[in-house]
């Protein structure tokens, strides 16, 4: 037994399980008229609901004691300290110092003045960009700009270009590709003109097997229509840690975005990865997303555990999860402007948290990141809910919701209509007598997290928010969050593979059903 299920705190919430088991949502709140408040928070922006899920007010307070037991408020000053909490790697965890507004920071080590360089090269790069001042070999004005890049260095970006769709400035397009699957190149370049197509090669290690193959195949796109010429260079961009990965690869100094290991790639939004989003949205509103994040920084630093945002989902998930045995959640934006938001939690989420060993080394003996799936409402309605309302799984759900700034269009208000219904119809159910195939149970666990609208500003917040969910998770769960030696090993196999599948290389050693798959593979009859 670990010292998480052997600690007072987790007896103490087993035990109050036993009791809450049998309580039923619709009850609960026919017990107290207050209970919508008194499980809300607002935070800025933000404000999240999360009265229907099985909780009370010594759930609550037994949740923030386990909390405080895992000493969660210092390992949060830890952090924001920059100490080397990504114990297996020695790296601070310091996305927070992306979005500070600090002269200085942190006291330990002031990163601040290559934060401050990176954003005043951002803005620049920006300006060119918008002013028509960045051109191609031949002289025109770049009108497309591509991003290549993979996971942490992609899907960030393509989430927020989306989110802040309605912030567009006009002139330059933005396309993402991440896909070895030489069809996502070919997709994103249909249609463009090489000379006024721009490239950003986003890749914190620039060792990324997907992205320099990209970056290749790019340049000879760009070779086949304009020519081998070293104006070629004109045409790149490079986001990375590894500066000299990008000196490799052609790209002009002046070119070069810099990344920093304290910055982990699922953290990696708030830097020069973004690019991309200011180059869509403009610098100001790339800035106001910063602002967002820190205001949501300030809450988790300062609110005690219990009015904490950030804490709260993360209790309510270590609820779900170690106490109700769920092992999935959902996550039903109800935006399509927001309908990336799902896959990018995917990332942020399971690559933290998805771990079996503990910071000490051993096994853990509890369930820790469960499985983190959705898309936007409302055509989730008419794919998966289904299963959410009468399937044999509890599967907790964050709604999200834009509020618009309470002016709604009358399909605004529709979209959130019927989010509260489906976070209603989940928690209360609905009895048809008679009709058991047309009952729904209910006592179904939902969130639901209003935005006041869709600005830069909540969408900071928003990201920040999971952030640091995750973090207060990986804090109880006693994990590092910020590595993941764990994606290494089938990169290794498939590149000691690729030769064997194209050049026919021996196969022995290999397991018979990869050897099969590889006979058919090469099969050309
Ligand atoms: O393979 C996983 C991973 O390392 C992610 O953590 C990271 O976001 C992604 O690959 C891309 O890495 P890079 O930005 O170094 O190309």
């Amino acid at each position: 037994m670990s010292k998480l299920t052997l600690s007072p705190a987790w007896k103490a919430l087993a035990a109050h399980r036993q009791k809450i088991e049998a309580a039923n949502l619709a009850e609960l709140f026919a017990a107290d008229v207050s209970r919508a408040g008194r499980f809300s928070i607002e935070a800025g922006e933000l404000m999240l609901d999360y009265s229907k899920h099985r909780v009370d007010a010594e759930t609550m307070r037994l949740l923030a004691a386990l909390a405080a037991q895992a000493q969660l408020p210092s390992w949060i000053a830890r952090m924001f300290a920059g100490d080397p909490i990504n114990s297996t790697e020695a790296r601070a965890v310091l996305h927070v110092a992306l979005r500070s507004g600090d002269t200085r920071f942190p006291e330990g080590f002031d990163v601040m003045p290559a934060v401050r360089g990176a954003l005043e090269s951002m803005r620049r790069f920006v300006g060119e960009a918008h002013g028509g001042v960045l051109r191609g070999v031949d002289g025109r004005a770049i009108t497309d700009v591509v991003n290549i890049g993979i996971g942490g260095s992609d899907l960030g970006p393509r989430m927020l270009v989306r989110a802040m769709r309605k912030f567009a400035k006009p002139g330059l397009r933005t396309h993402f590709v991440s896909n070895i699957d030489p069809a996502d190149l070919e997709a994103a370049l249909a249609g463009l003109t090489p000379a006024t197509t721009f490239f950003i090669v986003a890749s914190k290690t620039l060792t990324t097997v997907e992205t320099l193959d990209n970056a290749a195949r790019a340049r000879t796109w760009l070779e086949a229509a304009l020519g081998k010429s070293t104006g070629l260079s004109r045409h790149f961009a490079a986001v990375t840690a590894n500066i000299e990965g990008a000196a490799a690869l052609g790209v002009p100094p002046e070119r070069v975005f810099p990344l920093w290991d304290w910055v982990g790639g699922r953290y990696s939004v708030w830097s020069a990865v973004g690019l991309p989003v200011a180059l869509a949205a403009g610098m100001d509103a790339f800035e106001e997303l910063l602002e967002g994040a820190r205001a949501m920084d300030a809450h988790f630093r300062n609110e005690p555990l219990e009015r904490n945002m950030p804490v709260v989902l993360a209790l309510l998930e270590i609820w779900c999860v170690n106490f109700f045995g769920t092992q999935t959640r959902a996550v039903i934006p109800y935006s399509e402007d927001l309908r990336d938001l799902p896959a990018y939690l995917q990332q942020l989420e399971m690559e933290s948290n998805g771990k079996r060993v503990d910071r000490d080394g051993n096994e853990a003996d509890y369930a820790t990141a469960p499985v983190v799936w959705g898309a936007a409402g409302t055509p989730s309605q008419h794919s998966f809910h289904q299963l959410l309302h009468q399937g044999t799984r509890q599967i907790p759900v964050d709604f999200i919701v834009v509020g618009h700034d309470g002016k709604p269009s009358a399909a605004q208000a529709a979209l959130a209509a019927n989010a509260l219904a489906q976070s209603a119809a989940l928690a209360f159910g609905a009895p048809a007598p008679g009709a058991p195939h047309k009952t729904l149970p209910g006592n179904r666990p939902s969130s639901t997290l209003v935005l006041k609208d869709l600005t830069p500003r909540s969408l900071g917040a928003l990201i920040a928010l999971y952030e640091h969910k995750v973090f207060a998770e990986g804090v109880i769960w006693n994990l590092n969050s910020f590595d993941q030696w764990g994606v290494e090993h089938g990169k290794n196999l498939a590149r000691a593979l690729l030769p064997k599948l194209l050049g026919g290389a021996d196969t022995a050693g290999l397991d018979a059903s990869t050897r099969g798959l590889l006979a058919r593979l090469r099969r050309r009859d």
